[in-house]
């Protein structure tokens, strides 16, 4: 395990090395942040959106909480997409779970873990609405994903009908909710197909149900 000087030596060492390749990066990147993406993660280390994206600073705005939950009153995370919205006008959300996520696991396995149960209820009520294609899943680890994808759609959906969204739309706002997975076992993220494009796709009749 690397000790904290080693953290802050490595970045004195990333600074100057970012600075001799392009004088002036930093002073350039203080003026101004002009993100187009809103990335909203789970908080699980393996999963930094810059790294496994390619992205460099400033090009990625980032919430992220446990198994990258849209809970309808999370003060957090509604300021974040209405600050990436109206100011930084970024015109793609993505949430991004990842399989073997911990938050999904503990989300079913029946047992009490704290407060964490509460934060963890939309993902039971995924489950609870799909629960006879889930239950149609014999391999438990296959069905924790099957659920893990059914609740970044459930996110996005969700993430679609918030006030701040729809007004969005209503003004004309050219903005795109997309809902991706990443594989721990293989760091490659995967596109589920329920990008949400504008109010005629929020509405609740092109929910998918399965
Ligand atoms: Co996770």
């Amino acid at each position: 395990m690397q000790s904290l000087d080693d953290l802050l030596k490595h970045n004195r060492k990333w600074a100057l090395d970012r600075e001799g390749q392009d004088p002036g990066y930093f002073s350039r990147l203080a003026e101004l942040q002009r993100p187009e993406y809103l990335w909203i993660g789970c908080a699980d280390s393996r999963v930094p959106a810059n790294v496994i994206t390619g992205l460099e600073p400033g090009e990625v705005f980032v919430h992220r909480n446990v198994a990258n939950l849209v809970h309808s009153g999370d003060i957090n995370l509604l300021s974040v997409v209405e600050y990436a919205v109206q100011s930084l006008q970024v015109k793609h959300i993505i949430v991004c779970g990842h399989y073997g996520c911990g938050g999904i696991k503990a989300a079913m396995d029946g047992q009490r873990h704290g407060l964490i149960d509460h934060w963890l209820q939309p993902i039971r009520d995924v489950a609870e609405q799909h629960k006879s294609h889930l239950c149609a899943v014999a391999d438990g680890d296959v069905r924790l994903n099957r659920l893990c994808e059914l609740s970044i759609e459930a996110q996005v959906r969700s993430l679609s009908r918030t006030p701040i969204v729809q007004s969005a739309w209503k003004e004309g706002t050219d903005l795109h909710i997309h809902g991706w997975v990443y594989g721990l076992h293989d760091g490659m993220l995967r596109d589920l197909d329920c990008t949400v494009n504008g109010l005629t796709d929020a509405q609740p009749s092109a929910q998918a149900n399965a």
